[in-house]
């Protein structure tokens, strides 16, 4: 049965502030406390999962032992159709700048400079040199684990399909967003108020699967 989500303090088991405050501004008026990992001094656990469930669930997992309260982490990432869902979980991997580290090198490199033009750019290579005429389909998945104490866990997924351009477009959003059309809009997320994407993203789907089920 599902498990009731009570008043009281929630670890987001994330050292990504952004993500915190936008956790907060959801389940603070439903009496829910967030506590970042960092407030918490948690380290940040390897992503060795194969799938976004199996990464948000060990992450989850680790900050509930630890803390001794429950835990929800967000996991996410670009699947494009015609590279067979890559990069997927390694989404964020393929925006690291030093050329040495193999992009899906296993745990351990997953830190060190960003930059997502590069991560948008291999895309769009890898899409071209497959065949110029490749689909362009493409989704985003939110993944979110919630596991307390006693082992109990809830998991929930969130989607949102579109397209992708080039040349990227926008400056607002984050990571693939300046190359990503959600379909039936003519706009990039990169391109829209932020509150126009929050409310048809892969995040805002989970969080509404989430809402539904535990609170
Ligand atoms: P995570 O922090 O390990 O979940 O990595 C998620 C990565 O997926 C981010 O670094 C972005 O590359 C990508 N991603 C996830 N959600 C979005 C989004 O809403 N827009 C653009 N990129 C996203």
């Amino acid at each position: 049965m599902t498990r009731k989500l009570e008043a009281g303090k929630l670890v987001i088991a994330s050292h990504n502030e952004g993500k915190v405050r936008e956790i907060r501004d959801l389940l603070g008026p439903q009496g829910i406390e967030p506590v970042s990992a960092a407030e918490l001094d948690l380290p940040e656990p390897d992503e060795i999962g194969a799938t976004f469930i199996d990464n948000a669930d060990l992450k989850a997992r680790q900050a509930a032992d630890l803390s001794g309260l429950p835990a929800l982490v967000d996991d996410s990432g670009l699947c494009v159709e015609a590279l067979g869902d890559r990069p997927g979980i390694f989404s964020a991997r393929w925006a690291l700048a030093d050329p040495r580290v193999a992009p899906e090198a296993g745990p351990g490199h997953v830190e060190g400079t960003r930059d997502f033009m590069r991560a948008m750019r291999r895309v769009q290579d890898e899409l071209e040199a497959l065949d110029p005429d490749a689909s362009r389909n493409a989704h985003f998945i939110c993944a979110l684990a919630v596991c307390w104490p006693d082992g109990h866990s809830e998991w929930f997924e969130g989607r949102v399909d579109g397209t992708l351009v080039w040349p990227p477009r926008g400056e607002n959003g984050f990571g693939y967003d300046p190359m990503f059309v959600p379909a039936g809009h003519q706009t990039t997320f990169g391109e829209m108020d932020p509150a126009d994407k929050h409310a048809i993203s892969h995040r805002a789907d989970a969080f509404a699967r989430l809402v539904a089920a535990l609170l």
